[in-house]
């Protein structure tokens, strides 16, 4: 027998592995400074790419201004317990009518954190003869959420409507048997590609097969649709959403995330969502601050449309310049070259430390061994200039990559 830390110990994981080449420089930096389109990292102003503040709204005074005034008329205790507990207030439901309202459902329920908020939805949603169908890509929280479902789950191909189908076929064959429904989960906005869910297909399969559908539109809320409320608005087919889901951790650049749906089922999920019955509220200075965001994305649509002046820029240019950016439709911008890690690591170092340009990047194992994701996150903060200089630096570095500097030097750091 082996004492659980030994094995521990010996391997960090698949990503813990890499701390030692990686630790406070591709995991773990310090971006400080105002949060905005150039922040210090390492001491020195970087143009900054992978901040998920789409609108821009982090850093306006008048929000900073609206979470200190909240926080210091109720600190960040306020309130104590659980929302049905003893930690329920007015401004817990203004909020929710307000983000039901803006994205067009009846009712709403706030979470904490998006992530544990939606492990939880699901746990809710499905009991063990209920089957869950869901794209391959989704995030770790639905996976996770999935990973507690007693029942069968069927997994499709990305975005792949006749996988989609061919696993609703099989799930309705199943629960003919069980007795129970079917939830199928997608992605508004697939936050590492930047493809947007099939909305408008899945909601057509509808039409043959008996489900509900759960959105988790994380990187879709603000962003996309007329008024910003998100892809379902963007396709066309809100109403069709029967659980949407989005956080504010990112358009809303705060803390904290919502379910919205029928008022039957958000009652329902505020009387089993575990997450929320057994951890306490939103603190109010949150709830306030949000209460702000969500004014100034309802009231000034310049902020979306100046983030989309450069998501269009910046992929045009990209494109333009023989980039190849998959099939994003969404501002999430991911730029895909190949190499293994070492050379991506010592590509990221240079793009870093002699153009000033910092990004995400992403390798194996979130992606296939020898792909390498610059993955950039355009905001409303960003200007045209930021642009050329990212696409000036970009083609740079792939040259480099592709005349083989980075293997060398990639192996030293390795
Ligand atoms: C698609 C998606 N869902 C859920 C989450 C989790 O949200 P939160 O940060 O509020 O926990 C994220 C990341 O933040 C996300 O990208």
């Amino acid at each position: 027998m082996k004492d659980l830390f030994e094995r521990i110990i010996e391997d960090k994981g698949p990503l813990g592995n890499w701390a030692k080449q990686a630790e406070g420089y591709f995991v773990f930096p310090k971006l400080e400074g105002p949060i905005s389109n150039r922040m210090f990292f390492n001491g020195k102003k970087v143009l900054t790419w992978s901040i998920n503040d789409y609108l821009g709204l982090a850093s306006r005074p008048e929000v900073i201004k609206a979470d200190a005034d909240a926080a210091a008329e109720y600190g960040l205790a306020y309130p104590m317990g659980a929302r049905m507990m003893s930690g329920h207030t007015d401004f817990h439901e203004q909020l929710e009518r307000e983000c039901a309202e803006f994205v067009n459902k009846e009712s709403a329920y706030l979470v904490n954190f998006g992530y544990q908020g939606m492990v939880s939805a699901i746990d809710a949603l499905v009991s063990k003869n209920d089957i869950i169908v869901y794209d391959v890509d989704t995030h770790a929280c639905i996976i996770d959420g999935v990973r507690l479902h007693p029942g069968k789950r069927f997994v499709y191909k990305h975005n792949d409507v006749e996988s989609m189908e061919k696993n609703l076929k099989r799930a309705e064959r199943l629960a003919e048997k069980t007795g129970g429904g079917i939830l199928l989960i997608s992605e508004g906005v697939f936050g590492m590609r930047g493809e947007q869910g099939k909305l408008r297909e899945i909601v057509a399969l509808k039409e043959k097969y008996n489900f509900r559908l759960l959105v988790d539109d994380a990187h879709g809320f603000g962003t996309l649709g007329k008024t910003g409320a998100g892809t379902g608005e963007e396709q066309g087919v809100q109403d069709e959403i029967d659980v949407y889901f989005a956080t504010f951790a990112k358009s809303m650049a705060g803390v904290g995330a919502f379910f919205a749906a029928d008022k039957d089922i958000i009652q329902y999920l505020q009387y089993n969502m575990r997450s929320q019955m057994f951890a306490k509220s939103l603190p109010l200075a949150m709830v306030k601050g949000a209460l702000k965001r969500l004014d100034m994305i309802r009231t000034m649509p310049e902020l979306k449309d100046k983030l989309w002046i450069i998501v269009n820029a910046l992929q045009s240019g990209l494109k333009n310049n023989g980039f190849d950016i998959g099939s994003t439709n969404t501002c999430v911008t991911p730029v895909y070259l190949k190499g293994e890690i070492p050379e991506a690591m010592a590509m990221v170092h240079d793009l870093r430390e002699n153009h000033g340009v910092f990004c995400s990047i992403v390798v194996y194992p979130v992606i296939p061994k020898g792909l390498i994701i610059l993955r950039l996150i355009p905001t409303a903060t960003h200007t045209l200039e930021d642009v050329d200089e990212t696409i000036t630096a970009f083609s740079d570095i792939r040259e480099k990559l592709e005349n083989g500097t980075y293997k060398k030097i990639g192996a030293e750091m390795a």
